[in-house]
């Protein structure tokens, strides 16, 4: 069955990195690795994604929406920072955009990072990517400052903050 937003498999959260004892399976995250690759407009590489989720350099919160064939949509955050978390990634498979994957991934996080104390959420996203901006805005981010060439010559982005 074509999955939908009444049937998009389960959202799981694992906090990972320092300090964390969660092990999150070797498929699980080659899927995330392939999903952000092939969609992302600056993925990572494989090996970034194994040393994030499976060595101890820091401290992250990551959604992933998931049946036990794929990979449907994810966010990622940094929590090294206790008063602001650090949005890194969110990505929904573009089959299921605009049926509020995005939306439930980011503001279910944003209430678990509420409880662990985080003040606020940061990130930055590309001046040109009208969909994320719309998406932010309409989940009550702010932007803060813009950062030319954040992204390389010519792709400027603009920092932004929600306050939990
Ligand atoms: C940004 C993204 C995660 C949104 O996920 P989504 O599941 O499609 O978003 P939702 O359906 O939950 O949308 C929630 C609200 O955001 C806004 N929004 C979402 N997509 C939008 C678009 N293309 N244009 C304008 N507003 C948009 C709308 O207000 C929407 O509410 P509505 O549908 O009731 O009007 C998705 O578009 C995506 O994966 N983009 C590619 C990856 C990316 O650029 N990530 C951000 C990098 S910084």
């Amino acid at each position: 069955m074509k999955p939908s937003s009444s049937n998009p498999g389960t959202i799981d959260f694992f906090f990972c990195g320092k300090s964390e004892d969660t092990k999150i399976h070797q498929g699980l995250i080659d899927r995330l690795s392939n999903l952000d690759d092939q969609f992302f407009p600056t993925p990572w590489n494989s090996q970034k994604w194994n040393e994030v989720l499976k060595h101890k350099s820091g401290s992250y919160l990551i959604g992933v929406c998931h049946d036990v064939e794929r990979v449907y949509g994810f966010a990622l955050f940094g929590t090294s920072n206790p008063d602001s978390a650090h949005l890194y990634k969110i990505l929904v498979d573009p089959e299921l955009k605009r049926q509020g994957l995005g939306r439930t991934l980011l503001l279910d996080a944003m209430s678990l990072l509420k409880e662990k104390k985080h003040k606020s959420v940061f990130l930055e996203v590309e001046q040109s990517n009208f969909e994320a901006l719309g998406f932010y805005r309409n989940l009550g981010y702010k932007v803060l400052v813009g950062k030319k060439d954040f992204y390389g010559p010519m792709r400027d982005a603009f920092a932004m903050e929600a306050i939990l």
